[in-house]
């Protein structure tokens, strides 16, 4: 199909629920990304938090290009060695518990919100989030997130959620009653604008959930799988959650969910009380694999660490050349660079020169370059946005 056709195709046959900026992609690997034109792009927002080893990394298309010949996909009232193996490696990284999977964060989200409402066994059902939040596209999971924009017109909401003033534990204390079952949140507010929690904040929480028996749930549908430099971000912070929620890097560019629940509440729903057909299937289980395993094995944590320092350094510095840039915050390789105006000419002016970021909040610039950045890579996108900045 040619540019106009696929053009016209869109407006006559896919429904207008997303904003398209004029660009086809055919092709991607590691952080490059190539246009219907063959213009080449430097990637430092890969699948909106998707592609954490880059774009079709050789160790995920080899376990696709494996499984995809054997079993592509298996219902789940039998049992399967790749999802067996997954959960393991799931614990293993994360804390003694039981895993669900499914097909998507708001999916993982769900699946947490309905285990809370077990859990709260009929006499409590609120859970508390937090404003600037997002949790997702389902009807529940946008009556959790504290963003209206995301809830307008979709009214009634699901009730129960109450969303707060982030990293104040003051208002959260108040928000609590006799119904309140549970504390959903993000330590880093994607979509809303990467702000980052207060340590003692999430302490604070902690501490609350354990008081209250109410459980800390932490979507880590973004922050997770090595994005902050850790495989989860709450690994950075002195807590162990009840519930966390995995999609968008675990599965390599594949379609997966996951919540992931500790031990005392791993049981909480039986047999027939939640499940998705598509769920962990053999073939998602085996790229998730390699993508876990190829964090480890190429040491990508601290390559995230060390790469998130030097790309947060090199905004600095261009923080201190251009007054629109008012504060630069992120954690690891998820780094947020505030503007004093809207954001979007400078992402546009970006694409246009082949490097592709995010704006996201209106006034926010987001990059979340692949694990394995270097400092070539860095540099060179670096050089890019001066250039953008220089020019508004
Ligand atoms: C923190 C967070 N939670 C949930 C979601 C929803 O994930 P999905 O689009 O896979 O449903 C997103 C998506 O951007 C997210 O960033």
């Amino acid at each position: 199909m040619k540019k106009q056709e696929i053009f016209k195709a869109y407006e006559d046959y896919i429904m207008p629920t997303y904003t398209r900026m004029p660009y086809i992609f055919t092709k991607g690997k590691g952080m490059k990304m190539v246009d219907l034109d063959a213009k080449k792009y430097l990637d430092f927002f890969p699948g909106w938090g998707v592609s954490n080893l880059g774009h079709c990394h050789p160790k995920v298309m080899s376990a696709v290009r494996d499984q995809v010949s054997k079993l592509i996909h298996l219902p789940n009232n039998f049992y399967s060695p790749q999802q067996a193996r997954l959960a393991k490696e799931l614990i293993y990284w994360a804390f003694e518990g039981k895993v669900f999977f499914c097909n998507s964060g708001a999916e993982a989200n769900e699946a947490a919100i309905k285990l809370s409402r077990v859990f709260g066994n009929g006499e409590r059902h609120e859970i508390i989030t937090f404003k600037n939040s997002f949790h997702g596209r389902t009807l529940a999971c946008i009556s959790a997130t504290g963003q209206p924009k995301y809830q307008e017109g979709f009214a009634p909401l699901v009730s129960g959620f109450k969303s707060v003033d982030f990293n104040d534990i003051a208002v959260v204390k108040q928000a609590v009653t006799d119904k309140t079952v549970g504390v959903m949140l993000e330590l880093v507010q994607g979509e809303g604008g990467v702000n980052i929690a207060d340590k003692d904040f999430v302490l604070e929480l902690r501490k609350l959930c354990d008081e209250k028996n109410m459980l800390l749930i932490i979507d880590e549908v973004q922050t997770g799988i090595g994005r902050t430099a850790k495989m989860f971000a709450y690994q950075h912070y002195a807590v162990e959650p009840d519930i966390i929620t995995l999609a968008k890097a675990l599965g390599g560019g594949l379609p997966i969910g996951v919540m992931v629940a500790s031990k005392k509440i791993a049981d909480t729903l039986g047999p027939g009380m939640h499940a998705s057909t598509f769920g962990g299937s053999p073939l998602v289980c085996k790229a998730a694999l390699a993508v876990l395993k190829t964090i480890q094995k190429e040491k990508l944590l601290k390559n995230a660490a060390d790469m998130g320092q030097y790309l947060k350094e090199k905004l600095e510095g261009l923080k201190s050349k251009h007054k629109i840039i008012k504060q630069i915050r992120g954690l690891g390789l998820m780094l947020g660079i505030e503007l004093s105006q809207d954001g979007s000419i400078i992402f546009e002016g970006c694409l246009k020169k082949g490097l592709i970021i995010n704006c996201t909040h209106r006034t926010v610039l987001r990059m979340m370059p692949a694990l394995d950045v270097g400092k070539n890579q860095i540099d060179k996108a670096v050089k890019i946005l001066d250039g953008v900045l220089s020019s508004v």
